[in-house]
């Protein structure tokens, strides 16, 4: 992550996330089984890597791979990416924070209209998500003097997604994705970092208020139903707070600590270490944020999704 220019506190948090959920404590694949496996004799199955993790880390509305539950896999889409390609041609071949909210906004609407199990989890959809979008611009735009913030337009995107061919009969090569020739990461003194992030973060929810709407489609397409935050959380977050600083991302990983022990007991025999971890990774990262504590939730809430209770056949999740 150091070669995109990530801040310490942002990249030492989604490690220790992503090694929690779909690793083995102390690492984690791309996808598929981790290589290196701690004897700690507690995991119940191999872990899966990025590509298992649905809806815990990987979740619905990425920005190039399909949503799972719609397509049976989530692999990229061609037809993803020459949206967002589109986008960008029709903003002077520059792939900016505004394009990615718009096609964020198209990909949610997508996932509405489209997937009967679509489901906008509460840590996935509400942090990890929105920085699956944030971080094709901030990590892949191109650096210069004159541009400190970066250009990212339209080749650049293609070699970051291992796309050839012309729009919109585009072809993705996964494996080959590979840094641009003359590519120019962020500067040193400017690698993106949380605070960061959330300011980014709260520009994109000021725009959509889709963005906050935890929820789902109901087994039907465009049965979308939103979970409101003050019945969800027991009034500590609600729809005008959530608006307001920091909330949006303490929400989000505040959420995901009580969702844990359900996550967890579908992974790991005995979840105390691995929720440990998270309580203190969580905690690190909400230092000084001055967070609503988040102490229950109401997860009754989420039984007419299908997106969520598919995750967990027998009472706990699966991926
Ligand atoms: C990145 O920007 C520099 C400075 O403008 C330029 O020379 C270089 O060709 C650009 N690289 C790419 C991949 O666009
Ligand atoms: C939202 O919560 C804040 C405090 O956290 C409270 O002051 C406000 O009245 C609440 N707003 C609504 C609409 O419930
Ligand atoms: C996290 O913070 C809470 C609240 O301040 C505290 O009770 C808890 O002990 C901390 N846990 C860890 C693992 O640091």
């Amino acid at each position: 992550m150091k070669a995109f220019g990530m801040g310490f506190d942002l990249a030492t948090f989604l490690a220790v996330y992503g090694a929690i959920f779909d690793g083995d404590l102390t690492s984690y694949s791309i996808g598929g089984p981790a290589l290196s496996l701690l004897g700690l004799g507690s995991l119940l199955g191999e872990p899966q890597g990025l590509s298992g993790s649905h809806n815990k880390y990987e979740g619905d509305l990425s920005p190039i791979h399909g949503d799972l539950y719609q397509y049976g896999n989530n692999l990229p889409r061609v037809s993803q990416f020459a949206a967002l390609y589109k986008l960008g041609q029709e903003n002077g071949d520059s792939v900016d924070l505004d394009v990615l909210t718009e096609f964020r906004l198209q990909r949610f609407e997508q996932s509405v209209a489209e997937n009967p199990y679509f489901f906008f989890a509460p840590f996935s959809g509400t942090i990890v998500n929105p920085a699956a979008y944030t971080f094709i611009y901030r990590f892949m735009a191109n650096k210069s003097a004159e541009n400190p913030e970066g250009v990212l337009d339209g080749e650049t995107l293609k070699s970051f997604y291992a796309v050839t061919g012309n729009y919109p009969d585009f072809t993705i090569t996964p494996g080959h994705e590979r840094f641009p020739d003359n590519w120019y990461k962020r500067n040193l003194v400017d690698y993106y970092t949380i605070p960061y992030f959330q300011e980014d973060l709260l520009a994109m929810n000021l725009q959509h208020l889709q963005f906050l709407s935890v929820g789902g489609n109901t087994g039907t397409t465009n049965s979308f139903v939103g979970v409101e935050p003050a019945d969800l959380t027991n009034g500590v977050f609600n729809a005008t707070n959530l608006l307001e600083g920091n909330n949006a991302f303490c929400f989000g990983t505040e959420l995901i600590l009580q969702m844990a022990p359900d996550l967890l007991s579908g992974l790991f025999h005995d979840i105390t270490q691995a929720l440990g971890m998270l309580t203190s990774a969580v905690n690190d990262t909400t230092l000084g944020l001055n967070c609503p504590q988040l102490t229950s939730i109401d997860k009754t809430k989420f039984n007419k999704f299908p997106g969520y209770t598919k995750l967990k056949p027998n009472g706990v999740y699966k991926a």
